[in-house]
């Protein structure tokens, strides 16, 4: 991120804490109910955004090496992506050209030949068909024709992309419009893969992503978590066509005011997320990037599965390794909270990382989403309102609703 666009950043927030008055999106809005339970609408976002949209499945760090390959199947297709001995990203359809069997059904691995389990097809993980078992009794092929069906792929900026259609375009520099070279500044390329947990729970999936809506539920609702890392109630927000910019204040802001502005660092007055569309929330740091990914069940709108993948950049890593070595602290889950623990140069891991971002939103924030869910369900409740402070909430939904041609949210005359 420019370093101009940090400054910028942290004096707002500094303005919105000290004024004690939170951004204003201008209006409040009706957000119909309907919109997390209807199957009709359910079924045209999965085929809209998910089965024929691009996809961002990982960083590149979830490819380290030449070899490295990793499957998928959240959006319909079965992916499996890999890695060549040249370092170039592929994606194909994870499925056997003789029977249509599934490839590999490991997650992840490192490999450059896939060995179908039916018959034994041989592929590279370029794609060609290398090996046909018994070709004297099944026949003669022509391989050239039959390799695996390759999917448009893109690495770019340290992200992974593919499109489920063979045909489909996939353009990364059009899907994150200005903000690419903003993503490019967070170095993702450089950072390594640790650990992946898995919220699989009954909301939908534009509900789940609701909760990265908004700063004014930190001192409420996470009174006791994270609110004692971050402030609520002041957010640094700008958007970019369909994907947007979310800044709030950590607690770490209140040391910057003492310093000069040349010694500003982002990451100790700000915590970043980037909303791209339609389902990705990306939050990165100078030391860590945590990535989200939000998808529908496509046979049930009131539910949804969350993949949280942690990375860490090496030097953390190494760092962390030699203070165990060396008997000096590092923040893990239960400490992460106590002020005392924070300072000294203690080192925030992923133990910690873990408990801030996905035990809280499994616990606290999808708690509330799941209870929402039942009352759409209940069909009584018509309406949400989305306050002047939401405006992420205003932006998720005017955009998903704007992409399906649906009418726009309806603003509330406030009295
Ligand atoms: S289905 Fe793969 S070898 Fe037969
Ligand atoms: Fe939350």
């Amino acid at each position: 991120m420019k370093r101009v666009t940090q400054i910028k950043i942290l004096k707002e927030l500094m303005d919105q804490l000290d004024r004690k008055k939170n951004i204003d999106a201008g209006c409040q809005l009706k957000n119909p109910t309907a919109s997390y339970v209807n199957r009709e609408l359910a079924d045209r976002e999965w085929t809209e955004f998910f089965r024929t949209h691009p996809q961002m499945v990982g960083l590149s760090g979830d490819l380290p090496r030449p070899g490295s390959y990793l499957t998928l199947q959240d959006f319909g297709v079965p992916i499996l992506a890999t890695r060549d001995k040249k370092g170039v990203f592929h994606a194909f359809l994870n499925a056997c050209r003789h029977r249509g069997t599934r490839l590999t059904s490991e997650q992840c691995g490192e490999q450059e030949h896939f060995v179908c389990p039916f018959h034994n097809w041989t592929y590279k993980n370029t794609g060609e068909l290398v090996g046909i078992a018994r070709e004297q009794d099944f026949g003669n092929i022509d391989r050239t024709q039959f390799g695996l069906i390759e999917l448009p792929s893109a690495e770019k900026h340290g992200l992974l992309w593919v499109h489920p259609d063979p045909n489909g375009n996939l353009d990364p520099e059009l899907l994150l419009g200005e903000l690419g070279p903003e993503i490019e500044s967070w170095n993702l390329s450089q950072q390594v893969f640790t650990d992946e947990s898995i919220l699989n729970k009954n909301l939908n999936w534009k509900l789940a992503n609701d909760t990265f809506g908004e700063t004014y539920h930190f001192t409420r609702l996470h009174k006791n978590t994270v609110s004692r890392i971050f402030y609520g109630d002041a957010l640094a927000y700008e958007t970019f066509g369909r994907n947007h910019r979310f800044c709030f204040p950590t607690r770490g802001i209140d040391t910057l005011r003492t310093k000069p502005e040349t010694e500003w660092r982002m990451d100790t007055g700000a915590a970043v997320v980037y909303y791209l569309f339609p389902n990705i929330q990306l939050v990165p740091s100078e030391k860590q990037i945590t990535l989200f990914r939000i998808y529908p069940d496509p046979n049930d709108p009131s539910r949804s599965t969350t993949r949280i993948r942690q990375y860490f950049s090496p030097s953390i890593l190494e760092s962390i390794d030699e203070a165990k070595a060396s008997g000096r602290p590092v923040i893990d889950a239960s400490t992460v909270y106590d002020p005392d623990s924070r300072g000294g140069g203690s080192i925030f891991g992923p133990d910690a990382s873990r408990e801030v971002f996905i035990s809280t939103l499994d616990q606290e924030d999808y708690s509330m989403g799941e209870s929402t869910q039942r009352v759409a369900e209940a069909g009584v409740l018509k309406h949400l309102i989305f306050g002047r402070n939401e405006p992420a909430l205003h932006h998720f939904h005017a955009t998903f609703r704007d992409a399906l041609n649906l009418p726009p949210l309806e603003q509330i005359q406030e009295p």
